[in-house]
């Protein structure tokens, strides 16, 4: 630590931290227009001048670092002087008549400006008026009346003003507002690794484009927004709500969009959100989001959204008011009850529902109905992927902290496409390739962008940063096995370690469709670990619980061999939806004996609570499940959609939007997010805890029990840390802090499992489907089947090799039909090297999860054919 003088007052500050974010953090005001906390300064502004004693002229506090006895004044007329002079210039390239008003001050928004009819373009007209970091800075350096360039032409108001990109649905650029600061090229490039922002151009012309310079939904960018964050500017501004998004207050919460558990910070204005940034507390997501968490808030309008609770009347489902759909579903439960037994109900909850949702459920099940039959869609994959744990580790809670990522030295990463189903894990390994070195050995049938990082890409950076590690060598290697051969990939690698390590080997010699050189490089990257970290990223397939169990064995056979006991730290293992793991962990299990949903879903109940759940979207073998639903005598669902489960019901309740809701998560690795009420109930909706409550009252009198269910959210919070196993320490207070993790005990000496590898899927002629969660499709929008599911209208194909589209006469975007011989699904086809030859890919959401339509219950590998339409 260091001790400088700030303005006088004595501080202590880290030596060498850079003086700008020392400032600010102390509470001081400094323009800093061009500066981004973390990163290398690009010290183009000049906003950022302070005095330092002893130096000659004023200096950049953003190239300045701390040092013992610095005495440093940020609030001297000299400064003052510079700095305005230099915004002064900023200003000149802007529209400014705002921001040098005189009047400014006694302007409100809606005011019509009494001073400028002439030019329409000025903050009062500007979408980010007082929420603006230009405009504050100018207020605070006093620049109102500030006009060195009276009777001047003035660049700005002279010159034809660029056009404005507002052809995607997320994200806007008005380069017009641009003060080239450059923080979005450098957010995009050292934050994002993307590189999708540019400077383009020189001198006069110097300017920021996107990709080539043309739209920006035909460049790399993948709609995280990172860039909005930085941008000082309206020039990069979210499209949703802009003109409303003046927040009146910001909620804590975690996105419920995949089990990476990113904490969101919700702008809200009159009860809905308008506006989503990070929310640092979680330090997987940090200062990070993806497109999911920041737009997917509103994917669905509160018009399309259950409103009333509905009472199924005949063939219709029609509105009835709380009171009345308690008591027809309480009546439904108790004649199924009466006349078949409580084992005769099931209960289904969402894996995306709270874990105060699950634990009232699972209670509510067990206490009052009696019934074991509890599960969740996602439930076979969870329960074959907890079982190889189990079988590895003694628990299926593992120790690995996502956090880690960045600083492992090599990383394995098992999955479809990481970067489109947990977007900011991906990130993280992004990170650690790109910033320390990482190696990387990718496992995947199927192209995503982290295969781009075997070798780290050069750095499009204006600024060189010192960390960085720039080679043109590869650094790791992408092992792309023949469609469905991942898990023998595993196997092999594990194998070939073994047999290195000099440790028992086991597992098959060669991998379909691997190189031999590519196999032995991806061994001796793993190998050359040496005293660094293995991080083992495993992505189980959502669709299919054979093979995310076999796969979660493979990978941890592969980490035991490679790190014997401390496996259960490298290995990282992401469920799809974002509370699988709480769900489990709240008693979302089918009891000793009792039926799983698969087994509730092939005619095992005749009664059905559904909280939140879609078994219609989630469970594969769709026509068995639909009849199945169809043959139920009571199917009572609470959901904030009008689901293709929910139109199936007897009694449906109108539950609160996600982003309405109290209550937690648990993420991938264990973290408990804290979900915070953020939108305010439209109409009749109840929160779900309520919902339960009220049943719970009427079922009690009618079953003649004694039964008590807390419907507060924090009250099951805390009923939770008394009675669930390991979370003793996630009471309603240390949720909040975002950084309490549930391990539920140490893991036994680890274990190495025996494998029976399917054997390789027998195409005869046909192709493997494959299916996993895609980047932008909104859950919630795919669960009503909304034609803005996808805004981007990018994952709304069949995605097929080219060589096999020739093959067949299909052309790009022509439309075809894909059968499993006995269904049919028409849709365009995208021919792209992303899928491997032998293979198509249908987007897991795809039409409301259509693909379960051709996907059996066992979870086999299916053949399906495909032909021009
Ligand atoms: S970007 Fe900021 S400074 Fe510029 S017009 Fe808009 S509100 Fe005013
Ligand atoms: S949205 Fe993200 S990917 Fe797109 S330009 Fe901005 S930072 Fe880059
Ligand atoms: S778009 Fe925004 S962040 Fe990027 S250079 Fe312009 S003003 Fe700066
Ligand atoms: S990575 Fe997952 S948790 Fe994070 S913002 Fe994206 S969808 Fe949400
Ligand atoms: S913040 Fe220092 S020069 Fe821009």
């Amino acid at each position: 630590m260091a001790k400088l003088t700030l303005d006088g007052n004595e501080i202590e500050a880290e030596a060498g931290a850079p003086l700008v974010e020392v400032i600010k953090q102390n509470g001081t005001f400094i323009s800093n227009l061009c500066y981004v906390d973390g990163l290398q300064p690009y010290a183009g502004c000049r906003t950022c001048l302070v005095e330092v004693e002893g130096a000659r002229g004023l200096q950049l506090a953003c190239t300045s670092r701390v040092n013992e006895g610095m005495v440093v004044r940020t609030d001297t007329a000299q400064v003052l002087d510079a700095r305005q002079a230099v915004l002064s210039i900023i200003n000149a390239n802007h529209s400014d008549r705002c921001l040098t008003c005189h009047r400014r001050v006694h302007c409100q928004p809606g005011d019509i400006c009494l001073r400028d009819d002439t030019v329409t373009h000025r903050c009062l007209t500007c979408a980010k008026n007082y929420r603006c970091e230009l405009q504050t800075t100018n207020e605070m350096l006093q620049m109102a009346n500030y006009e060195p360039w009276l009777g001047e032409d003035r660049t700005y108001y002279e010159s034809e003003p660029p056009e404005a990109d507002r052809a995607n649905p997320f994200l806007e650029f008005d380069p017009q507002m641009c003060i080239i600061c450059t923080r979005c090229v450098r957010a995009c490039d050292e934050l994002r690794h993307t590189g999708a922002v540019t400077l383009a151009g020189r001198g006069f012309d110097t300017r920021i484009a996107f990709g080539a310079g043309g739209a920006i939904h035909e460049s790399n960018c993948d709609f995280c927004g990172s860039c909005i964050d930085v941008c000082p500017t309206a020039t990069l501004l979210e499209k949703p709500n802009k003109w409303i998004a003046k927040t009146e207050t910001w909620v804590s919460t975690t996105c419920n969009s995949c089990s990476v558990g990113c904490t969101l910070s919700m702008g809200v204005r009159n009860g809905k959100v308008v506006m989503v940034k990070p929310d640092r507390l979680n330090p997987v997501s940090f200062d990070q989001i993806c497109v999911r968490g920041r737009f997917h808030y509103d994917a669905v309008k509160t018009r399309d959204r259950l409103t009333r609770h509905l009472v199924r009347d005949g063939d219709a489902l029609s509105p009835a008011t709380l009171e009345a759909a308690v008591g027809a579903a309480s009546k439904k439960l108790t004649d199924v009850i009466k006349a078949h037994g409580a084992e005769s109900v099931g209960v289904l909850v969402a894996p995306w529902a709270t874990n105060e949702e699950a634990y009232a459920a699972q209670k509510l099940a067990r206490g009052l109905i009696g019934t074991e039959n509890i599960d969740s869609s996602a439930g076979p994959v969870a329960t074959a992927v907890g079982e190889a744990l189990i079988g590895a580790f003694g628990t299926d809670a593992l120790q690995s902290d996502l956090a880690d990522l960045v600083n492992a030295s090599t990383i394995v990463v098992i999955a479809d496409d990481l970067e489109s189903s947990h977007n900011v894990a991906a990130l993280r390994i992004k990170d650690a390739v790109v910033n320390n070195g990482a190696r990387l050995v990718v496992i995947s049938s199927r192209y995503g962008e982290v295969c781009d990082f075997i070798a780290p890409p050069p750095s499009g950076s204006i600024m060189p940063s010192p960390q960085k590690v720039h080679s043109a060598a590869p650094t790791g290697v992408w092992l792309r096995p023949s469609p469905g051969g991942e898990t023998a990939t595993v196997a092999t690698l594990g194998r070939i370690l073994a047999t290195r390590l000099g440790s028992e080997a086991d597992g098959p010699d060669e991998a379909p469709g691997i190189d031999s050189d590519d196999m032995a490089r991806a061994a001796e990257i793993i190998q050359g670990t040496g005293e660094g970290t293995l991080a083992i990223v495993y992505a189980p397939s959502a669709a299919s619980a054979a093979l995310a169990g076999l796969g979660a064995r493979a990978a941890a056979n592969l980490a035991v061999t490679c790190v014997g006991d401390a496996a259960s730290s490298s290995l990282h293992i992401l469920p799809t939806e974002a509370n699988v793991l709480g769900v489990r962990d709240m008693g979302v299990v089918p009891g000793d004996g009792a039926r799983g949903v698969e087994e509730m879903l092939s005619g095992g109940v005749k009664a059905l609570v559904v909280v939140g759940d879609n078994p219609l979207m989630l469970m594969p073998n769709r026509d068995a499940v639909e009849a199945s639903l169809k043959a139920l005598d009571a199917l009572i669902v609470i959901d904030s959609l009008r689901t293709e489960t929910a139109e199936l019901a007897d009694v449906v309740f109108a539950d609160l939007p996600a982003y309405g809701k109290d209550g937690s998560f648990v993420s991938a690795d264990r973290r408990v997010g804290r979900l915070m009420r953020a939108e305010d109930a439209t109409g009749d909706q109840r929160d779900a805890l309520e919902t339960l409550g009220e049943l719970a009252q009427s079922l009690k009198a009618s079953l003649g029990k004694d039964f008590d269910l807390a419907t507060d959210a924090h009250d099951l919070t805390n009923e939770i840390a008394q009675h669930v196993e390991g979370y003793s320490g996630a009471t309603t207070a240390a949720v909040e802090s975002g950084r309490t993790r549930i391990l539920r005990g140490t893991p036994s000496a680890a274990q190495m499992q025996p494998l029976a590898l399917p054997e390789t899927p027998a195409t005869n002629g046909g192709l493997l489907l494959t299916t996993s969660r895609t980047l932008f499709t909104s859950l919630e929008g795919a669960s009503i089947k909304s034609e803005e599911a996808d805004k981007m209208h990018r994952e709304e194909f069949l995605e097929l090799n080219p060589a096999d589209a020739a093959a067949l006469g299909i052309g790009q975007n022509r439309p075809v039909i894909l059968t499993n011989g006995s269904h049919e699904i028409e849709l365009s086809a995208a021919l792209t090297d992303a899928v491997a030859p032998g293979s198509v890919f249908l987007p897991l959401y795809y039409e409301g999860g259509v693909v379960n339509r051709l996907l059996p219950a066992d979870g086999a590998p299916v053949t399906v054919s495909v032909r021009p339409a």
